[in-house]
């Protein structure tokens, strides 16, 4: 992919913009659950700041109203965390996009927070005159933030248009990198598996998977209706009977790519202390609810998982929040742990099983992205990225 990185530009004493990525996950009390976006950011922040620039990052947080200011969707516990992470203060600039004080101040080797970006009015729409005015604060901008680079937005898109530099930050060429390396030209066996509740969602990437990779495994609620499809019932289980003729028409387009699990863990309700029974899915009576893939089928996977030379993984295989469903998740989990292939996994659900099990230091990459991930999987083209593509080729 051919763009500028922030290596290769010289930042001593020029006023640097990073977009980054910190839409962190948060609990009732705003405390941030999960820091593994802002970790991600640092390398990026640190460098431009050790080569003398001064710098400005700006994140969104969740998905406020634009132009409604609540302290809900404040930066602040971010900013803190920010601050702790790069030993330095990094203070926090609200109403930033005309510049003022805090911008003629900014000195060589500083950081500022501007507060969520998509509280400016024209931020989602990727507003033109939003995005020039932001691109006058500075002489670099840094797109940091692959999480983000499937909306075109004004700090995401418009502004690269407009700033005299435009460059990707490293947690974006890393990103890009790892995916890349995943899907363009993939040592084989490609395995991909493919979780989560619903095939609408991931119709285009299932398509999309089931045409690239040597075999594709669903779980969850997208096993489900591949289920629905092969053996004609699934009990009570969460499915889509509308998807039932695209699963079909996957399964028949390719011809053994897609495992249908032969078992499964089941309930008679969705819950922790559910009593769990092992089934056939012949044997599945009508108020059965599917909630983790059976050991039989789980021996099938793992074979599959074991040939493989590469795995891109996204969404869990059962219901691995409750530990009497877990085991499906917790095995495939395992067996990427234990494999030599190249691991390439992505989406909150997923990562929260890689951090349950403890295996994130046995997967290749740990993608920080979500709905990025699944559009490059896809093949789309993510707006964030081309705009900087574009930019470097004149
Ligand atoms: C994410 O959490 O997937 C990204 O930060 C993008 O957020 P969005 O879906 O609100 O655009
Ligand atoms: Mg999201």
């Amino acid at each position: 992919m051919a763009f500028l990185r922030l290596a290769d530009v010289d930042v001593r004493g020029k006023r640097v913009f990073i977009r980054a990525d910190l839409n962190v996950p948060q609990d009732d009390g705003g405390a941030i659950t999960d820091d593994s976006r802002i970790r991600a950011s640092v390398p990026g922040i640190r460098d431009a700041l050790a080569r003398g620039a001064a710098v400005m990052v700006t994140s969104h947080l969740g998905r406020p109203k634009e132009g409604v200011w609540t302290a809900g969707d404040s930066l602040a516990p971010v900013a803190e965390r920010l601050a702790q992470l790069l030993g330095r203060p990094v203070p926090l600039v609200r109403d930033w996009v005309d510049g003022g004080p805090w911008h003629a101040g900014l000195k060589s080797g500083e950081v500022v927070l501007l507060e969520n970006c998509r509280v400016n009015k024209g931020e989602k729409a990727d507003d033109d005159a939003l995005a020039s005015k932001m691109a006058k604060l500075c002489d670099v901008y840094v797109n940091d933030a692959f999480g983000t680079a499937h909306r075109a937005e004004a700090t995401t898109h418009g502004i690269a248009k407009h700033a005299p530099v435009a460059c990707a930050g490293p947690l974006m060429a890393a990103e890009l990198e790892a995916l890349g390396k995943a899907l363009a030209k993939p040592a084989r066996p490609l395995v991909a598996i493919v979780g989560g509740s619903k095939v609408s969602t991931k119709l285009t990437v299932l398509k999309a998977l089931a045409a690239k990779v040597d075999a594709l495994i669903v779980g969850g609620g997208i096993a489900n209706t591949f289920i629905l499809a092969a053996h004609g019932h699934v009990g009570k289980s969460l499915a889509e009977p509308d998807l039932v003729p695209a699963a079909q028409a996957i399964l028949d387009e390719f011809p053994g790519k897609v495992p249908i699990p032969v078992d499964a863990v089941c309930a008679k309700e969705f819950a922790a202390s559910a009593k769990p029974t092992l089934k056939a899915i012949e044997n599945l009576e009508p108020d059965d609810m599917i909630l983790d893939v059976g050991p039989t089928s789980v021996a099938a996977l793992k074979m599959i998982i074991d040939k493989a030379a590469t795995i891109v993984w996204n969404g869990p295989i059962g219901v691995f929040e409750f530990d009497a469903f877990a085991a499906g998740t917790k095995a495939l989990a395992e067996a990427i742990a234990a494999s030599s292939a190249f691991s390439i996994a992505g989406g909150g659900d997923t990562v929260a099983a890689i951090h349950k099990f403890g295996i994130a230091d046995k997967v290749s990459y740990i993608s920080t992205a979500g709905g990025a991930f699944l559009e490059f999987l896809e093949g789309k083209t993510l707006p964030a990225v081309a705009v900087l593509e574009s930019r470097a080729s004149g």
